[in-house]
């Protein structure tokens, strides 16, 4: 920790200084999905809107009440996604963000997966509307506790439904308790969806 973790990269200023693709008139830009996550109570909630045509996402725009980082990711997230397609889009992860950034501080990486989880909303929004099945949803999930074969969504779902300590996840889906050794990985995770879904159950 120290010094060299505090550097930002140029691209990193670049477009915290001059953000590309910001949501000014939701209703002039009337996007074909959208989707808002993280919290007001934590200072950072994300609003990514998206324009669809033939299943290729050809307008991006977004808005932040979150740091510099959060604004420079999803800056640059709103760039280098049109012309994906939405199946294309939906796998976007933190780290292909944070890679075309140059990095970012480490204390600051979970601000780039608000930009990659409001996009994956905003697709499920563009599905929904047009009264179609969502084929990307729920493959994504990446296993978290081998043992149990309990992945990232599990925890997810958990999450979203109120789950907020290792021990009720683990009370729910006995995830941890054969080898222990996706503990780590699993604090992680949690704290993470606590501070995306958390304050939804308030
Ligand atoms: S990997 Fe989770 S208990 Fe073994």
């Amino acid at each position: 920790m120290g010094g060299p973790d505090w550097v930002y990269t140029e691209t990193v200023k670049d477009h915290f200084i001059n953000p590309r693709n910001i949501l000014k008139d939701e209703a002039e830009f009337n996007a074909d999905g959208s989707g808002t996550v993280g919290s007001m109570a934590c200072g950072d909630e994300m609003l990514v809107a998206i324009k669809v045509e033939n299943d290729v996402i050809i307008d991006c725009k977004w808005k932040t009440y979150g740091c510099a980082s959060a604004i420079a990711s999803t800056s640059m997230l709103s760039v280098f996604v049109k012309g994906m397609s939405l199946a294309e889009g939906y796998k976007i992860t933190p780290a292909d963000i944070t890679d075309q950034l140059g990095g970012l501080p480490n204390h600051k990486f979970h601000c780039s997966v608000l930009g990659d989880r409001a996009l994956r909303t905003a697709i499920d929004d563009y599905l929904e509307k047009q009264g179609r099945d969502n084929p990307f949803k729920g493959n994504t999930a990446v296993i978290i506790c081998e043992c149990k074969e309990v992945t990232d969504q599990d925890i997810e779902d958990q999450v979203k439904r109120g789950v907020s300590t290792y021990e009720e996840l683990q009370e729910k889906t006995e995830i941890g308790t054969v080898c222990g050794k996706c503990k780590e990985k699993t604090l992680e995770l949690l704290h993470e969806y606590n501070h995306l879904y958390g304050s939804h159950s308030h």
